[in-house]
C-alpha cells in the first residue's frame, strides 16, 4: 500500500482521548497499529490500561547496536468546533498541498513517518535494521499521561533503551529541520467563586450581595502585573535565566521574529514579558494562563441576575527549576488571600506535567543534528519548545534515557484547532528523514 494511503487508513480513526464516547475509537486505533507493526515482523502488544491501551512493539535484535525507543501518541484533541473545519476532520482530505485530518500533524503523521521510516529501511537492507528497534504509542498523551508513568515502571526492562526518539514537537519552517532540546512543563488548577445559592435577581439583591463574576475577575486580574510579568508571590523562584548563546540562536530563527508570530496568529503586535522576545517567552519563561472561564447568562439579550457562581480554568507553563505541585499551594494560597468572605473559593488540582532540559551536545543529539541535516540539506535549529508532552521526563526519571525531539509539526498546522494539516511533502521527508536518522543512531558508540 502506498504511503499515503496508509496514513489516511490510520487517520480515519476518530481516537479522541478525552471524550468516553471515543474510548472503542481509541481501542480501535491501537488494534490497527498492532496488526500493522505485526506485518513488519515486529512483536506488537495492545496492553490495557485504567483508560486507554498501550502499543509496545520490537523489532529484530541486533547485539552491540544501540536501542532507539521511537515514542508517539495516537490519541488526538476533540474536534469541537465542528462546523469551522472545511472536510469531514476523520475522512482525511488533500486541499492545495496540504492534507487535512485530526492528527495530521498531533501525532498520527509523525507516527506515521516513523513506522514507514522503518520499514522501508528493513526492505533496503534485506530485511534487518542496522540497530535496535522498540516502539512505544500512548493513548492518552492529550488528557495528560495519566496511566504512561506506572506503564514504564512495571514495563522498564521490556522498554530498556540507549535513547527515545520523539516526533511530536514544532518545526519552524518546513525547509527548516528542528530539534528541540527542551519543553516547558504543565500546571493546571480550576477555581470556583461561589456566591449565592441559586442565581439572585440583580435588582432586588445588587450592591449588597458579592458578585462571583465580578469577585472571579478580581481574582484573575490579580495575576499579572503591568509587565506581563505573574503576581503570583514566588512564581519565579529557581527559574534559572536565559543563557547568551540560547538568546542569541533564538534571535536568529527564520519566521519567528515578534512580527513573523503576530502575522502568524492574525493579531496587530505582541505583548511579551517585558525584557523579552517573543521566542524567549515561548520556549523559555514560565506563564500563566486563562483557558477557559464561565459564569452567568450566555444567551440572547439580556438577563438581569447575579449568577450564583463563576470559574476559571489556568494552567501554568513552567520551565526549569519550578515545581508544578508548589505552583499549585502558591496559587491556592494567592487567591485565599484575595477572596472576600462574601464568597467560597473553590480551589482545584488539575494534572502536573514537569519541564524538560537535555544537553544538545550529546553523542545522540549531534547524530540526530547530522541526520537532519543530510535529509533537508540545511542545519536543523535548536530551539526549546513552549509545548508539554508529559512522558518525557518519565522516560528520563524512569527508563534513565533522553529523548530526541524531532519536530514535525508547523506553526501553521493549526494542532487542537479545526483544519489540523500537513503537507503532504513534508510527511514524505518525514519518511526520509526517520531512515537517515536510524542510520546515523546505529553508528553511535555505546559507552
Ligand atoms: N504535541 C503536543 C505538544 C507540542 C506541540 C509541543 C507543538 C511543541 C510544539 C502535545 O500533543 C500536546 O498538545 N500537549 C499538551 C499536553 C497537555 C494536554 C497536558 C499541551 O502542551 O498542552
Ligand atoms: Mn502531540
Ligand atoms: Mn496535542
Amino acid at each position: 500500500m502506498k504511503r499515503l494511503d496508509q496514513l489516511t487508513a490510520f487517520l480515519r480513526f476518530p481516537s479522541i482521548s478525552a471524550q468516553n464516547v471515543h474510548a472503542s475509537d481509541v481501542s480501535d486505533c491501537a488494534d490497527w497499529l498492532v496488526d500493522k507493526l505485526s506485518s513488519m515482523g515486529f512483536a506488537a502488544r495492545k496492553y490495557a490500561t485504567p483508560l486507554h491501551p498501550v502499543v509496545v512493539a520490537e523489532g529484530p535484535k541486533v547485539p552491540g547496536r544501540p536501542t532507539v525507543l521511537i515514542y508517539g501518541h495516537y490519541d488526538v484533541q476533540p474536534v469541537d468546533p465542528l462546523d469551522e473545519w472545511k472536510s469531514d476532520p476523520f475522512e482525511p482530505e488533500i486541499r492545495g498541498e496540504r492534507l487535512y485530518a485530526r492528527g495530521v500533524s498531533d501525532d498520527k503523521g509523525e507516527i506515521m513517518a516513523h513506522i514507514l521510516g522503518v520499514e522501508e529501511l528493513m526492505a533496503q537492507e534485506g530485511g534487518t535494521l542496522p540497530l535496535n528497534v522498540k516502539f512505544i504509542f500512548e493513548g492518552e498523551e492529550e488528557v495528560g499521561s495519566v496511566n504512561l508513568s506506572a506503564f514504564l515502571q512495571e514495563h522498564r526492562d521490556e522498554l530498556a533503551c540507549d535513547v527515545v526518539v520523539v516526533s511530536d514537537t514544532g518545526m519552524v519552517a518546513q525547509n527548516l529541520p528542528t530539534l528541540s532540546y527542551g519543553l516547558r512543563g504543565v500546571t493546571g488548577v480550576e477555581i470556583v467563586v461561589h456566591g449565592p445559592e441559586a442565581d439572585l435577581h440583580s435588582g432586588i439583591f445588587g450592591g449588597a450581595v458579592s458578585n462571583p463574576a465580578t469577585v472571579l475577575c478580581h481574582l484573575i486580574d490579580s495575576c499579572h502585573d503591568a509587565d506581563g510579568r505573574v503576581a503570583v508571590e514566588g512564581f519565579y523562584d529557581g527559574v534559572a535565566a536565559l543563557e547568551n548563546w540560547e538568546r542569541n540562536m533564538w534571535g536568529n530563527v527564520q519566521g519567528m521574529s515578534n512580527a513573523d508570530i503576530a502575522r502568524l496568529v492574525g493579531v496587530e503586535t505582541l505583548m511579551p514579558e517585558t525584557g523579552y522576545t517573543g521566542t524567549e517567552c515561548i520556549y523559555a519563561r514560565p506563564t500563566l494562563e486563562i483557558n477557559g472561564l464561565g459564569s452567568g447568562y450566555q444567551g440572547e439579550g439580556s438577563k438581569t441576575i447575579i449568577p450564583s457562581s463563576a470559574f476559571a480554568k489556568i494552567t501554568c507553563r513552567t520551565v526549569p527549576g519550578q515545581d508544578g505541585a508548589r505552583i499549585q499551594d502558591l496559587l491556592e494560597a494567592h487567591f485565599r488571600r484575595l477572596t472576600p468572605p462574601s464568597v467560597k473559593l473553590e480551589f482545584r488540582r488539575q494534572h502536573v506535567s514537569t519541564p524538560y532540559l537535555c544537553d544538545p551536545k550529546s553523542s545522540f543529539s549531534r547524530a540526530a543534528q547530522e541526520a537532519l541535516e543530510e535529509s533537508f540539506g540545511v542545519k536543523p535549529v535548536l530551539v526549546r519548545e513552549g509545548g508539554s508532552i508529559g512522558s518525557i521526563t518519565e522516560f528520563k526519571d524512569i527508563l534513565g534515557v533522553d529523548s530526541l525531539l524531532i519536530g514535525l509539526c508547523l506553526p501553521d498546522a493549526r494542532i487542537h484547532s479545526p483544519n489540523e494539516n500537513m503537507p503532504v511533502e513534508l510527511f514524505n521527508k518525514g519518511v526520509e528523514m526517520s531512515k537517515c536518522l536510524l542510520r546515523r543512531l546505529a553508528q553511535v558508540q555505546l559507552s
